[in-house]
């Protein structure tokens, strides 16, 4: 997760300039922006669906004078092949390697969104499409969610929780709750999410069923900036047990890593695990009852949280969905400024 002019994970980047990022995120969100990226161009590749993240990196180029490109590789762009090594007689039009070239000689930075495929853990855990783009664009890469990391989320989750609980609100408790979902879904939120929350020197608890566990070199990961930054991490497999007392409950669903590729089985397997839900009983359950809510959206309500939950004091979703842009205009302005 190295990022050299690169913005690929926040853990690429020192705290202090992640710090500097959040400083500047909440600065910025009491100003309408200025024309400081004026005639900077941002080319933002998507290889699958977005609203928050395509609309809020749109908005904050505009917020500052400069200007974005859509891409969405297979619709009105060629498909692209994202591979190494491989005999092009398929449906993919241009590899990679030229689009990342070229894309990088029309923009000042690219974005790039690309969710894992495919049935091999190893070879989406490599992250090759964000790699790709960063080895051959030849300008700044954002990573707009890949495989490992969704890292401008994992910034305004930051935020969110500075805003309600006060800047680096070190020793308050985070929960991370694993939810049922219908489908297996990335872990790039909810690694990015606990990483976060331990860089506030929050103290971290992941809870989820057995089986769910994240991938140990991500695990890593978090322990090692709460480590640095004052925080703990510890995993539970209770999830009554773990939102007691707790001060932030970040609900999120992934799927489960030694059946990845296989949705079937992972959907047999976690059938029994409906009741990982957040209702307004787990958010009573929080520090006096008034913890904060959050998810990354979107969000399947009465599944992964109840309308008493989304509807109620709890929930700041739509702050924190409103956060994303002004992250992203602070890492725009410094990435592009
Ligand atoms: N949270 C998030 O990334 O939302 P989108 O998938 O809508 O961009």
């Amino acid at each position: 997760m190295e990022t050299t002019g690169h913005f690929l994970g926040t853990e690429g980047w020192p705290d202090g300039k992640i710090f500097g990022l959040l400083d500047r995120a909440h600065e910025l969100k009491g100003s309408p922006g200025g024309n400081e990226l004026a005639g900077k161009i941002l080319a933002m590749v998507f290889f699958n669906p977005s609203l928050r993240t395509r609309a809020s990196f749109e908005a904050a180029m505009l917020r500052h004078g400069g200007h974005a490109i859509l891409l969405e590789p297979g619709r009105g762009v060629w498909g692209m092949e994202t591979r190494t090594g491989v005999v092009m007689d398929g449906d993919a039009a241009e590899h990679l390697v030229e689009a990342a070239a070229v894309i990088g000689r029309y923009a000042d930075a690219v974005a790039v969104r690309a969710f894992p495929a495919g049935e091999d853990l190893e070879a989406a855990l490599a992250d090759p499409v964000i790699g790709g783009f960063a080895a051959h664009a030849g300008v700044p890469v954002i990573n707009m969610e890949s495989a490992r990391r969704h890292p401008c989320q994992g910034l305004a989750d930051a935020m969110t929780i500075e805003e309600r609980l006060g800047k680096r609100p070190s020793g308050a408790r985070f929960v991370l709750a694993w939810t049922w979902h219908p489908n297996p879904l990335p872990t790039a939120v909810p690694v990015s999410a606990a990483i976060n929350a331990a860089r506030l020197g929050m103290d971290v608890t992941i809870a989820h069923p057995p089986g769910w566990e994240l991938y140990p070199g991500d695990m890593e990961a978090v322990r090692t900036v709460a480590a640095r930054n004052g925080g703990s991490v510890r995993v539970s497999g209770e999830l009554d047990d773990a939102v007691e007392g707790a001060d932030v409950v970040y609900a999120k669903s992934w799927g489960r890593l030694d059946l990845f590729g296989d949705a079937a089985a992972e959907r047999a397997a976690r059938t029994v695990h409906r009741s990982w839900r957040i209702d307004g009983g787990r958010m009573g359950r929080t520090r006096q009852g008034r913890g904060i809510f959050l998810h990354c959206l979107p969000i399947r309500r009465n599944v992964v949280a109840t309308d008493e939950v989304l509807d109620g004091p709890w929930s700041v979703v739509i702050d924190q969905a409103e956060n994303r842009l002004h992250v992203q205009r602070s890492l725009l302005l410094e990435v592009l400024g």
